[in-house]
């Protein structure tokens, strides 16, 4: 066994429970998203603590404007697939439009699925003081839920765009008072999303619960990012607030065209890609078919 796999076996499973603790010990909750089997099996390798499978998949993966296509059926497939690859690491299923809005019994039941049918360990929910009672009836199941406050991309077209939200004392007034309502809901743990980085500091200092920031400054008790983000796999924008760690869409576009000038060379297949006959066998071949 490789140090890597024997390290990765020897990690605890990550709970909702690890989350409360590293809050109260100060230690940093990571967090990335993920859609898809190898990324979460990398991810797991690399040893951070929770997997969003977001409905970011919308826009990343399957290439629409923003995440309102998205349905239960294009979520499921997506993790499934990642809670194949990933075992150590706690999975959160981002419950898409439509899932959790009509009606608290839907919204039980489609989070439900997630964990039923999908292996995932939590769900994630966008929305304020009017998730209250579906927050509470869905952890009343037994199914953990997340909570999403600040820029919450299934409103987009209520905020007018993908604009920070918080920014003006009101709105961030309105923002505070939700989170603690949220904690008080029964979330174990919020996504704080584009909002200015003071106020998600103060509110994580004041929640029990921890806070996950992106495009929320440094103050929160985790980070996530969109992995596409953060691998440079998604060319059409890159938010501000994301940092780049790798341009890996431009390496996939150089490791194709090095294929396409090999293939039309005819260097590729070379022999140690090729398999062959013995000489004896190819010889009866010849006089078969061949030799008339
Ligand atoms: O869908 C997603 O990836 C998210 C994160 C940006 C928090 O909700």
């Amino acid at each position: 066994m490789s140090t890597t796999t024997q390290n990765q076996a020897q990690r605890k499973k990550v709970t909702v429970r690890t989350f409360r603790q590293k809050k109260k010990r100060g230690e940093v909750i990571t967090m990335l998203t993920a859609y898809d089997y190898p990324t979460a099996l990398a991810i797991d390798q690399a040893g951070l603590d929770a997997i969003l499978v977001g409905d970011s998949v919308g826009m990343v993966v399957l290439g629409y404007e923003d995440t309102i296509p998205v349905t239960m059926e294009d979520m499921l497939h997506h993790c499934k697939a990642v809670a194949r690859g990933a075992k150590r690491v706690l999975l959160i299923g981002d419950m898409p439009f439509m899932s959790y809005q009509v009606s608290v019994e839907e919204a039980i039941r489609n989070a439900g699925r997630f964990l039923q049918e999908a292996g995932m360990d939590a769900v994630k929910l966008e929305g304020g003081r009017e998730r209250l009672e579906t927050i509470r009836q869905i952890v009343a199941a037994g199914i953990p839920v997340m909570g999403h406050l600040g820029l919450t991309p299934q409103s987009v077209n209520q905020f007018g765009g993908f604009l920070p939200q918080g920014m003006s004392s009101r709105p961030a007034v309105r923002l505070y008072e939700d989170a603690m309502l949220l904690q008080e809901a029964g979330c174990f743990s919020m996504v704080l999303e584009s909002v200015p980085a003071r106020l998600a500091k103060t509110i994580s200092e004041k929640l029990e619960i921890p806070t996950i920031g992106i495009g929320a400054g440094n103050g929160c008790d985790g980070q996530v990012l969109v992995t596409h983000d953060l691998l440079g796999l998604f060319e059409r924008f890159t938010p501000r607030f994301v940092k780049r760690y790798a341009e890996v869409y431009t390496v996939m576009v150089e490791a194709l065209q090095a294929y396409k000038g090999e293939v039309e060379a005819r260097d590729f297949p070379a022999a140690e890609h090729t398999v062959d006959m013995p000489d004896e066998e190819w010889e009866t071949f010849i006089q078969e078919t061949l030799d008339d």
